[in-house]
């Protein structure tokens, strides 16, 4: 079993069950990981993933290697017959069969590039990775997907009386940054398999993959989409269609409290205090943003338990 995106998830209120009843017994797998070795390999930077990953891990018995790939590991070819006579140095097909010697599961993070639409939907390290390792594989984030994080936002949904059909608006918001669009597919792909009225507001350019976001309300209009929200989950992504790019920096898509009115404000960190959220929203009572960030030790545990389960058998 791999856990590659959303769509590894069977029925999601299961697993949202099960997370949660992990959270109040976290260590009562511990002997389940006994022996077994999980490798991180981050291409690119973390703190949450990173540690709440190693928490899972640990909670589970396994031993953690960590390896920040993108800065220590040698540069990775992944097309097949190339003269490697330039820049890389190690291809894929000898770097994941030599880790999967030395771990029981792989876990990997790496963004897209931002640059070539066709390369990170292609998710040439994880599925390079999927293609040659020998052991499962877990996505902690990818070019088009971050299934830890939305899964870590279903159990959060849940844990806050997310019944009667809610009302969850997606938000865009200003960045100075060009953002990847994972954790906005995720958030949406997750969002599609719930029982909510689910809004996508985001300025014009802006559209996701139409692909992810088929079936979904978009409305353009911010403050209309706000309207009687229940919870809010705000978050920039650059523009997919003119790929890559700052389309807009409109300070007015700033999520305050007047247009958060009384909804739970969510963010999957790191978040820019007072560019994409005003401080008054980050240290009111409505924000989730901490509790989200504790859940996603759970989503990780119970993936990871769901793996080491499945290779038993
Ligand atoms: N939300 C999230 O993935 O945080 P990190 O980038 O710090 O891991």
């Amino acid at each position: 079993m791999n856990y590659l995106s959303i769509n590894d998830i069977d029925v999601l209120s299961n697993w949202v069950k099960e997370a949660i009843s992990l959270k109040k017994q976290p260590k009562k797998f511990k002997e389940l990981g006994k022996d077994k070795t999980i490798g991180l390999l981050f291409f690119n930077n973390s703190l949450r993933t990173r540690l709440s990953t190693q928490k899972a891990a640990m909670n589970l018995g396994m031993e953690v290697i960590v390896m920040n790939f993108g800065s220590e590991g040698w540069a990775l070819e992944y097309a097949d017959g190339t003269v490697m006579d330039q820049g890389t140095s190690e291809h894929i097909k000898e770097a994941a069969h030599v880790i999967s010697q030395y771990c029981d599961i792989i876990a990997i993070r790496a963004f897209a590039g931002l640059v070539d639409k066709e390369l990170d939907e292609a998710e040439q390290v994880l599925s390079g990775f999927k293609e040659y390792a020998s052991v499962p594989i877990v996505n902690m984030e990818s070019s088009v997907g971050h299934p830890l994080q939305a899964l870590t936002d279903a159990i959060t949904l849940e844990e806050h009386n997310f019944k009667n059909n809610p009302k969850v608006v997606l938000s865009w918001a200003p960045h100075p940054k060009a953002l990847p669009h994972a954790v906005a597919n995720s958030f949406v792909q997750m969002m599609q398999k719930q029982n909510a009225e689910f809004v996508i507001t985001h300025p014009k350019g802006y559209e996701l993959d139409p692909s992810i976001t088929k079936d979904c309300t978009i409305e353009h209009d911010q403050e209309k989409a706000l309207e009687n929200a229940d919870f809010v989950y705000v978050k920039n992504w650059s523009s997919y269609t003119n790929y890559g790019q700052i389309k807009s920096q409109d300070t007015n898509w700033q999520m305050t409290l007047k247009k958060l009115g009384k909804a739970k404000f969510m963010h999957c960190l790191p978040v820019r205090r007072n560019v994409v959220v005003a401080d008054e929203v980050l240290d009111s009572d409505q924000s989730l943003v901490i509790e989200q960030a504790n859940n996603r030790t759970y989503a990780a545990q119970l993936v990871l338990k769901k793996i080491l389960e499945s290779n038993e058998n």
